[in-house]
């Protein structure tokens, strides 16, 4: 071939500076950056009171353990917020994600039904919010290819959050899935089109990892209709939500045994409320920063009741981490027992939870065949 074709490898490097994707995703999650996101998440939640309608938003999780608190307050209420305010919402239950970090699947079919269990639980409305599962749709999964095609090992290898994650296995090789599951979940948003992904910080170097193999697609399948992208550029919706501890003040994990479990009944709440570590000044007062573990306590009593953490500290005033620690679990334990009700019942009908799970599939399906289509079009291979 005299004329190189413009598809090779360079391309990829050649319409960039060197390095400088790498350096996006790098710099996602920090600085001005992510300055820059909380800044328009402020705009996208403004936009999204006047018109939820322009909005798609795909997130997910993926089933590794039972979701407690911090999930809860900290992205799962913000979920039924969105599906209440009219934005079509598709849930991910991720579990090809699982297989990234460890050997083999454990107790994965339970922990997928305790999540939707969950799901259901707190207010996701499978009517109008589509949940599904990674290994359900070979359409989503088959991008994966054409999408690596679009990344450099060496970006790959730059991803802040792999790195952490990496890190965390403790030595263990890493596997060609946790390099890569950034392009998966490239997948995940662009499969169905969604411009809005609720995430957290430490996925912010992934959505900026969607955002790049959406313009490269377009860059080099796309260009016969520069008005109709194939992709369109996903944002990431930053929650605003306080960040809740665990019950020892430092950050919420199972594997510290600081968590309180959306599925724990009343009795566990209490007994884990009732270790938790306050401090020895008897005033209550709600300050963060000099007193992070009886603040948490305030701040998880504020929100289970839906109250301002400062009138809560005053109300208790003098009477002491006891008192604090009787409010905290009674507004947690009122909050909860309803969505614990419904979690009880759900799970008792493991019929249920299937039919949900097909009709969220099967939804899935068919928007993914259709991306599908669109792409072989654009990449010439419909035969
Ligand atoms: N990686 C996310 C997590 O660990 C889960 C996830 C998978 C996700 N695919 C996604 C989140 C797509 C947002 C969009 O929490």
């Amino acid at each position: 071939m005299s004329n190189p074709s413009p598809n090779t490898a360079e391309t990829i490097t050649a319409d960039l500076p060197a390095g400088s994707a790498g350096e996006v995703l790098e710099q996602a999650s920090s600085g001005a950056s992510l300055q820059r996101t909380v800044a328009r998440s402020a705009q996208i939640e403004q936009q999204i009171e006047t018109d939820p309608g322009r909005f798609r938003v795909l997130t997910g999780d993926r089933p590794t353990g039972n979701l407690h608190l911090g999930h809860y307050f900290g992205t799962l209420a913000n979920r039924v917020a969105l599906q209440r305010r009219g934005v079509e919402t598709l849930i991910l239950i991720a579990d090809y994600q699982v297989i990234a970090d460890r050997d083999g699947v454990g107790r994965l079919r339970d922990r997928v039904y305790s999540l939707l269990a969950d799901y259901l639980a707190i207010g996701l409305d499978p009517e109008t919010t589509t949940i599904f599962t990674h290994s359900s749709i070979p359409e989503l999964n088959q991008l994966m290819l054409p999408f690596l095609s679009l990344v450099t090992e060496a970006e790959l290898r730059r991803n802040p959050t792999v790195k952490a994650e990496s890190d965390d296995t403790g030595g263990r090789p890493m596997s060609g899935l946790l390099l890569t599951y950034p392009v998966h979940q490239a997948a995940d948003i662009l499969f169905c089109r969604a411009n809005l992904v609720p995430v957290g910080k430490d996925q912010l170097p992934h959505v900026e990892q969607a955002r790049v193999v959406a313009r490269r697609f377009d860059e080099r399948y796309g260009r016969a209709d520069p008005a109709h992208p194939v992709f369109r550029e996903p944002e990431a919706l930053l929650s605003s939500a306080a960040n809740l501890l665990g019950t020892d003040g430092t950050k919420m994990s199972k594997s510290k045994g600081n968590t309180i479990e959306l599925g724990m009944d009343a009795d566990a709440t209490a007994a884990v409320l009732k270790k938790a570590v306050t401090d020895s000044e008897r005033h209550i007062t709600f300050d963060p920063q000099g007193r992070p573990e009886v603040s948490n306590l305030v701040l998880l009593a504020a929100l289970s009741s839906g109250r301002d953490p400062e009138d809560v500290a005053a109300e208790i005033g003098d009477a002491g981490s006891g008192a604090l620690k009787k409010v905290v679990t009674e507004a947690v334990n009122d909050h909860f027992a309803p969505i614990r009700a419904r979690r009880i019942e759900l799970s008792a009908d493991p019929a249920y939870l299937q039919s949900v799970l097909r009709r969220g599939n099967e939804r899935a399906r068919d928007i993914a065949a259709i991306t599908l289509d669109q792409v072989r079009v654009a990449m010439s291979m419909q035969y």
